[in-house]
């Protein structure tokens, strides 16, 4: 990248850095045995299980099978160890704007036009997101029909390796307070649970603001039994047929020199293949093995294993809307730190420093937007350091030249629709299973969306006017104004209506939607897995990951996913020793 706000970024990186001794030393990571390229692998072998994504929900559930199975584990990415874009806070935008072919963050547009990314590194999301770690509730366990007790101790066993309390910055101190006093009570203090009120979450960035990640929780495998592969990335699901069902019996993947491999179930062995590839991952997998609307295969020339209209359908993602907030004062850099959990359906966070913006501003050829004007609107949240004056800050931004040197002094306040009812579907593009697959949302096609969006966005409007955020606030700046031009700065390909305030909130959330990226859906449980998160209509495959959900859990996915990773491992190992008992007289 280089944006003049991203080399700013890397020189404050290496200031950061300077007055930290363990900055260059924290990047090295284990150096498991049991993790190699895929290059090194044999062209035949044979496992219990076969795990295809070592994302978030893969890791754990490898970890945890191979204490009694030989797993194999397939990630299409590489290492996130020895890469400071993953395991720095401060460098969360870099990773995310770097755009290389292998990079650990791969964007994806949907159709809806909001600019998205998905993971492509060993670790999955927890690699490329903004580390906030916050359970699901209790009605959210029950309605997702688990074992609340399990559920307990699979998060408590991730949690000794990946969460952490975060130390407040004045920014996020004001922003609780902000919450408390615009009605988003009671103050339920530090904690990973859920429940009604503001609270300070946890954070898989330590007080170092080093990110620790699923991949972490590796550690827990035993290295004789379990093979890691980087640079594997799975082209289809191999199925038996002319028996009662279908049975899925191995995989065909490809390493980064374009050789083909082929891993094989131990023939015998109550075992299987899973696919925890992720919400787009999944579904994509599943269709180019044959599992999916027939009619759409067909059209592509894939063979037609199971015709399941289900595979693609239910494709959701929570909306996210913003407010930019230039602050008077300086900001120090983190991440999300606090939520208020309102009881009109949606969650309220902030995120700081200067850092957000070169995501939000997104590249602008290919679509996205226009280069120029996305730099021009920057310009209008320069700092004050440069001797702007309050008055010409709200003024249009056209006539601000872009300094070299940029930064912006601030935050971003948004909120999430907690359950949207809306919901979109999944179809391939073509047979590549490197591409990204065609994803729609239909944000905001239910009214009720819409209007849990506007209570949200009153709510950041009320934080904004508290008196706990006038420290950070122009006092010339409206809420108008901040509305107004968020607007001209909030860059996705959706059409404009009008200008934007107070009184034009449903069209502001409508048109100036983003993403929070906790999109899922695509292989849901009841419609594509059972409530065992075995795939209907064939043997000895499941699907283990953020597409079998129906709505994403706590304020925050991540906590979950890992946890359901976990989770399933346990009830699939006991499964397996419950069989092996029956077995014996
Ligand atoms: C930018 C961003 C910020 C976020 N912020 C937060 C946050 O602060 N807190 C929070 O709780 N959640 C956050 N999330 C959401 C959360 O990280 C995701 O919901 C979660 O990680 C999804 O987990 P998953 O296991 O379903 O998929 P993933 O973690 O994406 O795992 C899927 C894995 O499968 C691999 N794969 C896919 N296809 C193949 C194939 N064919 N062959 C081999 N491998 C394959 C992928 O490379 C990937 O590693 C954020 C997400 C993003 C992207
Ligand atoms: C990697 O493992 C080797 C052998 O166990 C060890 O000597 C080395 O110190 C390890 N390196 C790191 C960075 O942990
Ligand atoms: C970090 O991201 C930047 C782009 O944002 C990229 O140029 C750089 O190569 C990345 N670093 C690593 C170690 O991947
Ligand atoms: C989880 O278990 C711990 C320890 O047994 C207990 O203190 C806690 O209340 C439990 N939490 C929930 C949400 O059940
Ligand atoms: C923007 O995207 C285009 C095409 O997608 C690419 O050629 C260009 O290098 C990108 N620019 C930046 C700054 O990332």
């Amino acid at each position: 990248m280089e944006t003049a706000p991203l080399r700013l970024l890397a020189s404050a990186a290496v200031f950061l850095c300077s007055h930290c001794f363990f900055c260059y030393a924290d990047n090295r990571g284990p150096n498991y045995t049991f993790v190699k390229h895929a290059t090194q692998a044999p062209r035949v072998s044979y496992h219990d299980y076969i795990i295809v994504g070592g994302g978030t929900a893969g890791c754990p559930l490898a970890a945890t099978l191979s204490q009694i199975s030989n797993v194999l584990l397939l990630e299409r990415g590489g290492s996130p160890y020895g890469n400071r874009n993953i395991s720095r806070m401060e460098l969360q935008v870099e990773n995310l704007a770097d755009r290389s072919l292998t990079s650990p963050a791969q964007r994806f547009v949907s159709e809806d036009g909001v600019i998205n990314v998905r993971a492509r590194v060993l670790g999955g999301g927890t690699c490329v997101n903004s580390g906030f770690y916050s359970r699901a509730s209790t009605q959210e366990v029950r309605d997702m029909d688990w074992d609340a007790r399990l559920v307990n101790e699979s998060y408590q066993w991730l949690e000794k390796v990946v969460a952490f309390e975060p130390k407040l910055i004045p920014w996020t101190s004001a922003l609780k307070d902000g919450l408390l006093e615009a009605g988003v009570m009671p103050y339920n203090g530090f904690t990973y649970d859920h429940m009604y009120g503001t609270k300070t979450g946890g954070s898989t960035f330590d007080q170092t603001g080093r990110r620790h990640t699923a991949a972490d929780l590796l550690r827990y495998a035993d290295p004789d039994t379990l093979t890691v592969l980087l640079r594997a990335t799975v082209q289809r699901i191999l199925f038996k047929k002319g028996g009662r069902r279908p049975q899925a019996y191995g995989v065909i993947y490809k390493d980064e020199m374009g050789n083909m491999h082929k891993a094989y179930l131990k023939h015998g062995s109550a075992s299987g293949v899973i696919v925890s590839a992720g919400a787009l991952g999944s579904p994509q997998l599943l269709m180019l093995s044959g599992v999916g609307p027939a009619d759409h295969l067909r059209s592509l020339g894939i063979e037609v294993v199971l015709d399941q209209p289900a595979v693609g359908q239910g494709m959701s993602d929570n909306p996210m809307n913003a407010v930019i907030f230039p602050s008077q004062q300086p900001v120090e850099i983190t991440s999300v730190q606090v939520v208020g959990i309102t009881r009109s359906g949606s969650y309220i966070e902030s995120f700081t420093g200067y850092n957000y913006l070169p995501a939000l501003a997104g590249n602008s050829s290919g679509g996205d937007g226009d280069q120029q004007a996305s730099q021009r609107r920057l310009g209008v949240f320069r700092s004050p350091r440069k001797q702007r004056t309050q008055q010409n800050m709200v003024e249009g931004a056209d006539q601000v030249s872009i300094p070299d040197e940029f930064s912006f002094q601030g935050g971003l306040l948004f909120e999430k629709v907690a359950r949207p009812l809306s919901q979109g579907h999944l179809r391939l593009k073509n047979r590549n299973p490197d591409e990204n697959p065609s994803v729609t949302f239909n944000y905001f096609m239910k009214p009720e969306d819409v209007q849990a969006c506007v209570e949200g966005m009153k709510t950041i409007n009320r934080v904004i006017e508290s008196k706990s955020f006038s420290d950070f606030r122009y006092s010339i700046l409206s809420v108008d104004d901040l509305l107004g031009v968020s607007a001209n700065f909030i860059v996705n390909n959706r059409p404009r209506h009008g200008s934007y305030d107070s009184t034009t909130l449903e069209q502001y959330c409508k048109d100036l939607v983003l993403t929070m990226y906790h999109y899922h859906g695509g292989c849901q449980v009841g419609r594509v897995v059972d409530h065992d998160y075995k795939v209907h209509g064939v043997d000895s495959l499941r699907v283990i990951d953020g597409s079998t959900f129906n709505f994403s859990p706590g304020t925050n996915p991540q906590a979950t996913v890992m946890m359901l990773g976990r989770y399933m491992g346990v009830k699939i190992q006991n499964q397996r020793l419950e069989q092996k008992k029956m077995k014996k007289p």
